[in-house]
């Protein structure tokens, strides 16, 4: 009787050993049969039509961008601190205040401070202080030529003297 108890356990614990092996051994190859996507969002996408924003800087928090607007001309500006990704907080001035950074001079109503460390951006995007190694992106911006929306692109990069007149 003993016997045949310990023959069951044996088997058991075999069976079991042998189907923990074929786990471990076939998990890798049924997980090669689905492909390893990462779904990212759209880096080109609509934000409205150009009345829907006002005067001076907007700040779309769900992607990341600011948007200005003087009169009747936009440009885009990346939220995202070039150090380690935070997203930078625009600062205005009391009074918009003439500038002159590397060689381009432009009207300041104010600047960008990243929260996480400490750096500091003109509102050209021009690191000035901080760990941030490299200005702010600015971003390819278009009217749809279908329904006069606002199109960003943030697969392209432009230059900061850029500006969308529409
Ligand atoms: S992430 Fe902006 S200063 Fe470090």
């Amino acid at each position: 009787m003993e016997e045949r108890s310990r023959r069951t356990f044996l088997n058991r614990l075999t069976g079991a050993v042998v189907g923990l092996g074929a786990v471990v051994t076939g998990w890798p190859m049924l997980r090669s049969l689905f492909p390893n996507i990462l779904y990212e969002p759209p880096r080109r996408f609509s934000i409205g039509l150009p009345a829907s924003f006002p005067q001076g800087v907007t700040f779309l928090d769900e992607r990341r961008i600011f948007v200005f607007r003087q009169n009747n001309q936009f440009h885009i500006v990346s939220g995202i601190c070039t150090h380690l990704g935070c997203t930078v907080k625009f600062a205005p001035f009391p009074q918009e205040r003439e500038l002159t950074v590397r060689n381009y001079t432009f009207q300041a109503a104010g600047e960008f401070h990243c929260p996480c460390h400490g750096s500091k951006f003109h509102e050209d995007g021009t690191n000035y202080s901080g760990p941030a190694p490299r200005p702010l992106q600015w971003y390819q911006v278009e009217m749809s030529p279908n329904n006069g929306e606002l199109l960003v692109d943030l697969s392209q990069e432009v230059d900061r003297d850029f500006r969308l007149v529409v």
